[in-house]
């Protein structure tokens, strides 16, 4: 039976956390649109309290998009949640994301209190949440690098005052893929009244760990994935959810779940959002970068040529790339240069061919990429020397 994980974006909250990227009302209202049309199942438009401004975006966003449920961040403070509920009481299914942090580290040298003042807060503020709110989502910051079992122990009680997604992040980008699948299980086997929530994977980028981690999250149990477009967000990012989403689908063979993503609006998605944010998304990207479907060396032309599978394991129109692309350069083969003088609408015979052939060589030994244009120079050279 194949799972079905929602995917919970937050590029509107923690990819507007990226260091120099801050979007403008209207420049958040068309991503949120785009998610929409993605079939992002939650979108956290943003953090209500901290901004007259987000507090209007995730207002707006919560109005106008319906395909998908909006939700705001909030930390454990009555005032904060009465922000998020004047904000997004307006949406179809208001929802609120309330969080504190439950890591040694993070009690007592950022929150300063004991452990049982963080569940008496957490405990308070879902309880006050949840009688505003008909969805509740509660995360445990730095969740990770918490204790098991003070884990067990607060979420168990914020279960019980009415909180139904309960989300494990990787604040810091810290774990390995065994290490949050024993988390993920022990929560599972532990907790007592888990059946009654979803569990949800964060994982932040520090290690460059960010999708295997929350691919193994979803391998022990988690029903909700949560991540930005294109990968960014504070520090090193969040993971990119278009990497998971493809993952899961190239390889439903071994995880046997999937996201509800139209996945071919994921190019689109991600080019949007690189340009808004002014974040370029590098060329070797997987999924979503430039080279993702570009092919250089002679061996690989050929192969790709012959039958696409040979160096492709995600076909370009899965996520909304018209088509792969041979780059033409000193490695490339005369077949790929064959097809690639066919396809700019010339009909050369073999003999033309293996002429230009080595005047193409001669050029690529001194520059880098080789455009239509120096083709239709060499061809031109070519047809005026017949
Ligand atoms: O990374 C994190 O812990 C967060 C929380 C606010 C959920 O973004
Ligand atoms: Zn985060």
């Amino acid at each position: 039976m194949v799972r079905k994980i929602n995917v919970f974006d937050t590029t509107l909250r923690d990819g507007e956390q990226t260091p120099g990227v801050n979007l403008n009302f209207e420049e958040k209202l068309q991503i949120a649109v785009q998610l929409e049309r993605l079939g992002v199942d939650i979108i956290e438009a943003g953090f209500p309290a901290a901004s007259e401004g987000d507090f209007q975006a995730v207002k707006t966003i919560a109005e106008t998009v319906k395909g998908s449920s909006v939700t705001g961040l909030s930390r454990s403070v009555r005032k904060e949640i009465d922000a998020a509920w004047d904000a997004l009481k307006v949406g179809t299914e208001p929802r609120i994301h309330v969080f504190i942090a439950t890591s040694p580290i993070h009690m007592e040298h950022k929150l300063r209190m004991t452990p049982d003042q963080v569940i008496e807060n957490a405990v308070d503020s879902v309880k006050y949440a949840s009688e505003r709110f008909p969805h509740v989502q509660w995360s445990a910051e730095d969740a990770c690098r918490s204790d098991l079992d003070f884990l067990v122990r607060i979420i168990e009680k914020v279960i019980d005052a009415g909180a139904e997604v309960i989300n494990l992040p990787d604040t810091v980008g810290y774990i390995t893929q065994e290490e949050i699948r024993h988390i993920f299980t022990y929560v599972r086997e532990n907790v007592p009244n888990i059946d009654k929530a979803i569990l949800s994977t964060h994982c932040h980028d520090d290690l460059g760990m960010a999708t295997a981690n929350s691919l193994a999250a979803i391998e022990a149990g988690a029903g909700q994935v949560e991540g930005t477009i294109n990968g960014i967000g504070e520090r090193a990012g969040n993971a990119a959810l278009e990497e998971i989403a493809v993952a899961l689908k190239i390889r439903n063979d071994h995880y046997q779940a999937e996201t509800g993503f139209t996945l071919n609006e994921i190019k689109r998605t991600s080019s949007l959002v690189s340009k808004l944010t002014g974040m370029i998304v590098p060329n070797n990207k997987a999924v979503i970068g430039d080279n993702a479907f570009a092919h250089e060396s002679g061996i690989h032309q050929d192969g790709v040529l012959k039958e696409t599978t040979t160096y492709e394991i995600i076909t370009p129109e899965l996520v909304g790339v018209s088509s792969n692309r041979m780059v033409l350069g000193k490695l490339s083969g005369r077949h790929a240069f064959k097809e690639k003088v066919q396809s700019l609408g010339y009909n050369a015979t073999e003999e033309e061919i293996n002429r230009v052939f080595k005047e193409f060589k001669r050029l690529a030994d001194k520059k880098k990429e080789i455009t239509d244009d120096d083709i239709f120079a060499l061809m031109t050279e070519e047809k005026a020397g017949e």
